[in-house]
């Protein structure tokens, strides 16, 4: 048949990377984020020893998933060892502000934490609430932070699958990697397979100061101090 559309992509979701690799000492992150990873390791242990007085079931046990596991720290963007990397990532949340036009002063980091995945460990598809642009710095090589098309409409209601069902994004990592997205986007991992363990550092931000000045929609416009 000699029929051809013009087939229009719209609407895209925006995913920015930086380069930091050459920019933030990385590596001396780990040891801080692995004491962090045993302390809640310890407080878990201690809220189960209390909670579960018998042996897990067997069944149970063998249906586990592996999670990844979080710092228990989750401001370490408070933190004086996490300070270069702190500041990298205001410049990298102002790069965002100012390349979109945003209304609003400042976007503020309101929390930081790092996430261990041991071998198999993966997260499960999830977005960030109370963010606005969220983020991941990468301390490891391969399958990056992976990320779904936002549209759930798709899998609503009436469906035949095609090519564009259930499509995923998923990137390569490299330690030093930073990535910016709308914190709406959903978003995973694959379970680690490698024998050391896979280390990441998440964090939100917020939009601080005024907001949504235009003229014409003061009715929406609103003065946030983030601290
Ligand atoms: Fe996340």
């Amino acid at each position: 048949m000699d029929l051809e559309a013009q087939i229009d992509g719209i609407f895209p979701s925006y995913i920015f990377n930086f380069d930091l690799s050459d920019k933030v000492d990385w590596k001396k992150l780990i040891p801080i984020l692995d004491e962090e990873v045993d302390k809640r390791h310890q407080l878990e242990e201690q809220q189960n020893s209390e909670k579960f007085k018998d042996p897990i079931p067997s069944q149970m046990a063998q249906t586990v998933i592996v999670r990844a596991v979080q710092t228990l720290d989750r401001e370490l963007h408070r933190r004086q060892e996490f300070a270069e990397l702190t500041a990298w990532i205001k410049i990298c949340l102002e790069y965002y502000r100012k390349r979109f036009e945003m209304q609003c002063e400042k976007l503020e980091p309101t929390l930081m934490w790092g996430n261990k995945s041991i071998k198999h460990a993966q997260h499960h598809a999830h977005f960030h609430t109370m963010s606005l642009i969220s983020g991941v710095f990468h301390l490891h090589d391969g399958i990056g932070t992976c990320f779904m098309d936002p549209v759930e409409q798709k899998l609503r209601g009436l469906q035949v699958f095609d090519k564009t069902t259930n499509d995923t994004w998923s990137p390569r990592a490299y330690p030093g990697q930073l990535v910016l997205f709308p914190a709406y986007m959903k978003h995973y991992t694959e379970p680690h397979q490698g024998d050391d363990p896979r280390w990441s550092i998440a964090f939100n931000s917020f939009p601080s100061g005024k907001c949504n000045w235009d003229e014409h929609d003061k009715i929406i416009a609103v003065d946030l101090t983030v601290n």
